[in-house]
């Protein structure tokens, strides 16, 4: 039951698994793969192949997804992540049905839930350890996860028909080089889609600031601190709202001053503080900036989601992986081929 869908994905995996270092073919060892050219080993242990030795930065996610394993998994209830997933990339169930599927920074699996039950064959990647609650998660669909570093993806150019990456990219050293290494995994005419935070309010000024600090405590500690904080900000601004005329303004600036989630569901307001403060690396993003990664790596049909800040576009058929590998292609490389 648990490998069902592993081992139906496994066959095809072989064929697009490559050595995250040199990029050459690797071979089955083991539970793991071993990299024909360099012989350096990529285990696969609690169901995860493991393709970085630590999580680096993003071991408070490793931690968060732990604890939070299954509120926003929708199997336990609701459609929460189910209308996230539409909203913030604009995909529909019948673009997924029977496509493989790439979801970069997968946590604990709940976009790769929403996937595989559209009918997709998915593999998440995540440079923590939530990828094991993934693989956990979803251990009866047609799923595999890894833990990798987007930087350093394990992967054949043109391998999948669809990439999403849904409020990960922000969180690395460099959202714009880590947006740049996705494309050429692509098929021609594939789709990739992305969320990332938005930089057009200033909401969240104040937490920019407690960042610094906070990030740096430990995330079971900051989740301690979180699940007294919280609700007490949330019934003050709740009590607030209530007082006529000043109470409103009042609760504005409680908010501004003090950002946390006010979400009426108590575990998700905790979980979405402390996925706020924890991050080392968090930066935002306008659609000026985006539509200019995806046009400089030649990306077509540009369009935006319901949700502030999500955008997809479509790698050209014609479009070779040499132009899209690595970094940008110039526009006069784009014109020329459309020429050709
Ligand atoms: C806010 S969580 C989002 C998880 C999931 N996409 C979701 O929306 O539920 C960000 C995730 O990005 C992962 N991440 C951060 N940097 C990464 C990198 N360089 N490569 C792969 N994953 C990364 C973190 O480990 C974390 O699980």
């Amino acid at each position: 039951m648990q490998t069902t869908g592993q081992l139906r994905l496994s066959a095809e995996l072989r064929d697009i698994l490559r050595c995250n270092r040199c990029g050459i073919s690797l071979e089955e060892r083991g539970e793991g793969y071993r990299c024909l050219s360099c012989a350096r080993e990529f285990p696969r242990v609690r169901a995860v192949l493991r393709f970085v030795d630590a999580p680096d930065y993003a071991g408070s996610f490793g931690w968060q997804w732990q604890r939070y394993a299954k509120t926003q998994l929708d199997t336990t209830g609701g459609a929460i992540s189910d209308e996230a997933f539409r909203k913030r990339t604009g995909i529909r169930p019948e673009e997924l049905s029977g496509k493989l599927i790439l979801d970069v920074g997968c946590g604990m699996g709940r976009f790769s839930e929403v996937a595989t039950r559209w009918g997709a064959r998915v593999v998440g990647i995540d440079l923590s350890i939530a990828c094991e609650v993934a693989a956990r998660n979803l251990a009866d669909r047609e799923f595999v996860a890894m833990q990798a570093d987007v930087f350093e993806l394990p992967f054949a150019p043109e391998s999948f028909d669809l990439i999403y990456s849904i409020g990960v990219l922000h969180h690395t050293p460099d959202c714009e080089k880590a947006f740049k290494t996705l494309p050429q995994y692509l098929k021609p005419a594939g789709t990739i889609a992305i969320w990332l935070y938005s930089g057009y309010n200033n909401w969240y000024r104040f937490s920019d600031v407690y960042r610094k600090v906070t990030h740096g405590i430990s995330p079971r500690v900051l989740n301690g601190v979180f699940r007294v904080v919280v609700p007490a900000l949330y019934y003050l601004d709740r009590g607030l709202r209530t007082v006529p005329l000043a109470g409103r303004p009042l609760a504005g600036i409680v908010h501004h001053v003090f950002p946390v989630s006010l979400r009426p569901e108590p575990e998700m307001r905790i979980l979405d503080t402390l996925d706020w403060y924890s991050p080392k690396y968090q930066s935002k993003h306008t659609y000026e900036q985006v539509f200019r990664w995806f046009e400089s790596c030649g990306l077509e049909a540009l369009t935006v989601g319901d949700l502030t800040l999500g955008v997809r576009g479509r790698k050209p058929s014609w479009l070779t992986t040499r132009q899209t590998r690595g970094m940008s292609i110039e526009s006069g490389a784009v014109q020329e081929v459309t020429n050709a």
